[in-house]
């Protein structure tokens, strides 16, 4: 393994913002880790963290978690938050099969899950973050009104998800089908991913869906407004 690989799963082991056994805080996160009563955002598949880092900058009255297995990007993400003094962001090194262990019912406000691997194989459709298997996870941690922002490269796992949040009976409240070529004019939306910066300079489109899991309100952020919601 590289060397700088490894000193990053050394160092990261060391820092106070990041856990790899979180399962003390189910349903104790406000009380035993963030110290307020602000909302709860995760980024999940989050890589290096640029989500969880950039809107723990601008919302300092919310609080954000990274959540990823691999430990080498997520050091990126853990280190600046720590080097800035934000005290609103966590990561944990877990898979996200295990995030019912770590969050209790409603103790989550808003999910982003930017560019997760499509798992393109048939066999493996149940590891895409957008499956049924994750709705189900995310109907236990996630508010009624919670909003979660999907983004893809990948037209097939798009249409999947499409498919499967009809199934589940989701909300679906933002569908784009070209973010880069639709005057989109929000900085959240617009926010570019290490991933999503290759697939742009790849030539590729990307794709992006807002959904909650009820029929409930919308609530706590606007859509763009260029964009009609579709039932
Ligand atoms: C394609 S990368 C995207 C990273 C980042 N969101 C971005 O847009 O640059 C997908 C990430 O999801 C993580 N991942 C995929 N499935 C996971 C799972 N079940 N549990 C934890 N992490 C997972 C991988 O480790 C990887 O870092």
């Amino acid at each position: 393994m590289a060397k700088n690989k490894l000193k990053k799963y050394s160092e990261i082991k060391t820092f106070a913002n990041t856990f790899s056994e979180p399962g003390a805080f189910k349903g104790k996160w406000h009380e035993l880790y963030f110290r307020n009563n602000n909302g709860i955002t995760l980024e999940l598949a989050c890589g290096w963290g640029e989500y969880t880092v950039s809107l723990a900058r601008k919302y300092p009255n919310r609080n954000f978690i990274g959540v990823d297995i691999k430990g080498a990007r997520l050091w990126r993400g853990a280190k600046t938050a720590l080097e800035e003094h934000l005290n609103n962001v966590a990561f944990l090194r877990i898979p996200i099969e295990t995030i019912e262990n770590v969050f209790e019912k409603n103790e989550v406000e808003e999910i982003w899950i930017p560019f997760p691997d499509p798992f393109s194989k048939k066999s493996k459709k149940n590891r895409r973050l957008t499956s049924g298997k994750f709705i189900e996870v995310y109907r236990n941690i996630l508010t009624n009104t919670g909003l979660i922002h999907f983004k893809t490269d990948d037209p097939n796992f798009f249409q999947f998800t499409l498919d499967v949040l009809k199934q589940e009976k989701c909300a679906i409240h933002t569908v784009i089908e070209n973010l880069h070529n639709n005057n989109v004019e929000d900085d959240e939306i617009m926010l570019k991913t290490t991933y999503e910066k290759k697939h742009l300079s790849a030539g590729k489109k990307i794709h992006y869906l807002c959904f909650s899991l009820t029929g409930e309100a919308l609530r706590g952020k606007t859509t763009p407004g260029t964009l009609s919601p579709i039932e």
